[in-house]
């Protein structure tokens, strides 16, 4: 008899995912009550050298509760000599994902992969040394724990002795527009969604609101936060529109009423089948 085979796991939905630092519990009980897609419990740049064993323990205590979120930990990077101390503190309260800064490819997540338990996923901050830029490749056929790719514009301009990642108007420098599309390429390459990096201006919604659809419109399909305010503005963002998924749909069903059809016309426009590929993972995502 054939093996019965098991069915894949269900897509994790990754819209909005809201940083709350570890050594502050009070935030975390208020992020609990957003919503956020997932939380990003963070023990590294957000907390203090002094403060990450009390972070540690907040955390673990935060992941005992009932969920209705899904639940990531930032850790400090693979070669922080933090690492060890971060996962025997939060590991056995079962965190749903590790967020890996300073990740550098395929082989530091295939390290830190080896290192978990259970089915706890793996989201990569992948741009932030001058390394990580060149692996970018490299995440793909390595672990199925690997849920996705973000990046940040923070730590590589500290790295490389840039002054800043941005123009006087806010857009990126050519260096981290690169990084930027890296990502997105390297996201899709390994089959796993593209996670856009944080809007830090919190007070300027509509900046968010105009930044989160362009990184929709190139193929990112969520985004990290700093703050409440900005979570139902990325939530949005990465929703598909009424007219979208009718749009889409009207696709799909165009295809099925013409089997066997390469190119069809839909509203006076030429449709073919990577139309139809888009149509089918926006209702995927709907
Ligand atoms: N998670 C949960 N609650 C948050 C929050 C967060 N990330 N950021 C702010 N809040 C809460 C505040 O506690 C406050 O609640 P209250 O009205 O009940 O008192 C409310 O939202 C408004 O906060 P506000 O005064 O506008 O912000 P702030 O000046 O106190 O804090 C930041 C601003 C940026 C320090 C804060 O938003 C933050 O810590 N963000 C996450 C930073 C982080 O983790 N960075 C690492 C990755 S880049
Ligand atoms: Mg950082």
């Amino acid at each position: 008899m054939m093996p019965v085979p098991t069915p894949p796991p269900a897509p994790v939905r990754l819209r909005s995912l809201l940083f709350v630092p570890g050594d502050r519990p009070d935030r975390m009980a208020k992020a609990a009550m957003l919503d956020a897609d997932a939380l990003i419990l963070d023990l590294e740049d957000a907390v203090a050298l002094s403060a990450k064993p009390a972070a540690r323990a907040a955390i673990a205590a935060f992941l005992a509760e009932p969920r209705r979120q899904l639940l990531f930990v930032r850790v400090n990077p693979l070669d922080s000599g933090l690492i060890d101390d971060d996962l025997a503190a939060i590991l056995p309260a079962a965190p749903d994902g590790i967020m890996l800064p300073k990740a550098e490819g395929g082989a530091s997540l295939a390290t830190l992969a080896a290192r978990l338990t259970g089915d706890t996923l793996i989201l990569p901050i992948a741009t932030e040394t001058p390394a990580a830029i060149f692996g970018m490749g490299s995440y793909g056929g390595v672990s199925e724990r690997l849920c996705g790719l973000t990046w940040g514009a923070e730590d590589l301009p500290a790295a490389i002795g840039a002054s800043t990642s941005r123009e006087a108007d806010g857009s990126y420098t050519a260096p981290y527009q690169l990084a930027r599309s890296l990502t997105l390429f390297g996201a899709h390459a390994a089959g796993v969604p593209a996670i856009e990096t944080v809007y830090p201006d919190f007070r300027d919604l509509d900046g968010l609101a105009a930044y989160a659809a362009r990184g929709r419109r190139d193929g990112f399909t969520g985004m990290m936060a700093i703050h409440p305010a900005q979570v139902a503005v990325i939530n949005a963002a990465f929703s598909p529109s009424d007219a979208e998924i009718a749009h889409a749909r009207a696709i799909i069903d165009l295809f099925a009423a013409n089997p066997g059809a390469g190119a069809l016309s839909l509203d006076g426009k030429m449709i073919d089948a990577p139309h139809l590929k888009a149509a089918q993972a926006l209702m995927a995502r709907a």
